[in-house]
């Protein structure tokens, strides 16, 4: 009898780091693999399902304008109770730290239905932070049985929590999605993005996380203004997160420069590309902190901690903050300084090697006693 799992995510990097995932359990005999989408995003996870051609067995379709952290939670617990009593899965499959992961965690656990938390052990820490994202892995993390953890510090944190159990160092699935992508040659599908000549000295620009709403954003923006009238050589690539919120401080900070072209998301093909392509990236997102140093880019993160500090450690990765003047004084080194560039612009993986979803598979049989 095949062993039924069910995979659950809702949003755009929950599904590019599952993707990898549900491909190689569709392909495991042992397994019966359903996937669950919530929707907590809507465009952005079509986007990525339609690239990594998954279809979704179950879809809660969640996404509202001006949803709240309350009602996603409220959605995806509801919503999941119907799916689960309806397919009757062994194991469900929950990805990182969004609202969808511990809430899908949550409501499998009260059906004592076994969790299997990927991406487990992060830490930065501070529970505000990123936020809520940091809560959410730490509740994901406790009703969790089985742990994927990316690196040999995911697993120390989760026994410093005193989590030894069921605990398997696999590296990040995000490697495996990356190496389906990333092809030489390649020619991007978005308009937007065709149209843009890297020639000229380029600069990967994301910011959306809810700890930089407002303040934040404005002195990330500033910085962008300043960085441009400094170097008129160079020019920002920002594909902008749909939240409204993060829309309007762009449009009204950065609309008007010609430095910026502010486009929308990419899907994720064409992004792994892009990054391939920069001269180095600006972000405050957390994959886009793997994907970047494995493709030899340095980063300067716009945030004030990371639950990532393995490409800190080995160079790849600045913490630049939120700050103006410090982002654009790391900046200005990077653009000023050939051999602090060259100190930071080598590929290092500390990430795995693409056999994330291959691990997790056969710890998934071992588990099972298969
Ligand atoms: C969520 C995750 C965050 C992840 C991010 C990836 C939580 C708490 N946070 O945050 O960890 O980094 O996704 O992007 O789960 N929207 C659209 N279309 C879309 C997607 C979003 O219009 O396809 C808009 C909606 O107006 C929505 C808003 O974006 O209300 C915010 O989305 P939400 O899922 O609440 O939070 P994110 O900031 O995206
Ligand atoms: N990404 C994408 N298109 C975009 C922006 C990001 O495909 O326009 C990908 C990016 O390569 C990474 C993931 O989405 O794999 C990161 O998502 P996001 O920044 O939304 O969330 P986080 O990683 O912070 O959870």
């Amino acid at each position: 009898m095949k062993k039924k799992i069910m995979c659950v995510f809702g949003t755009r990097p929950e599904a590019i780091k599952m993707a990898p995932l549900v491909k190689a359990l569709q392909q495991a005999p042992e397994f019966e693999c359903a996937v669950c989408v919530t929707a907590q995003h809507r465009e952005m996870l079509d986007q990525v399902m339609e690239i990594f051609d998954l279809k979704a067995d179950y879809d809660l379709n969640l996404m509202r304008p001006g949803q709240t952290l309350t009602t996603i939670t409220t959605g995806v617990l509801e919503g999941m109770e119907q799916v689960l009593r309806q397919a009757k899965p062994e194991l469900v499959l929950v990805h990182g730290d969004t609202t969808t992961s511990f809430a899908a965690g949550l409501a499998a656990f009260y059906q004592q239905i076994p969790v299997g938390h990927v991406e487990a052990g992060l830490r930065s820490f501070d529970p505000l932070s990123p936020y809520p994202e940091e809560m959410n892995r730490c509740i994901t993390g406790k009703v969790a049985t089985l742990h994927f953890a990316p690196t040999a510090q995911n697993v120390a944190n989760l026994a410093a929590e005193g989590v030894t159990k069921h605990v398997y160092k696999t590296g990040n699935t995000v490697i495996d999605a990356l190496h389906c992508m990333v092809q030489p040659g390649y020619t991007f599908r978005s308009q937007q993005l065709a149209e843009i000549p890297l020639e000229r000295q380029t600069i990967l620009l994301t910011a959306h996380r809810r700890e930089n709403l407002g303040d934040g954003m404005r002195q990330i923006f500033a910085a962008v203004q300043q960085l441009c009238a400094a170097y008129p050589q160079l020019q920002f690539i920002y594909p902008v997160h749909p939240n409204p919120a993060v829309r309007r401080p762009a449009q009204e900070m950065l609309g008007s420069l010609p430095q910026v072209h502010l486009i929308d998301p990419l899907d994720v093909q064409d992004m792994h590309n892009l990054i391939s392509r920069v001269y180095f990236v600006m972000t405050d997102s957390g994959g886009l902190q793997e994907e970047a140093p494995a493709l030899g880019k340095p980063v300067l993160v716009l945030r004030t901690e990371t639950e990532r500090p393995e490409a800190v450690q080995m160079g790849t990765v600045r913490m630049a903050g939120v700050q103006t003047e410090r982002i654009v004084q790391l900046a200005r080194q990077l653009l000023d300084e050939p051999a602090e560039y060259e100190k930071m612009a080598n590929a290092v993986n500390p990430y795995g090697d693409g056999t994330a979803s291959v691990q997790i598979c056969a710890a998934l049989k071992q588990y099972f006693g298969l």
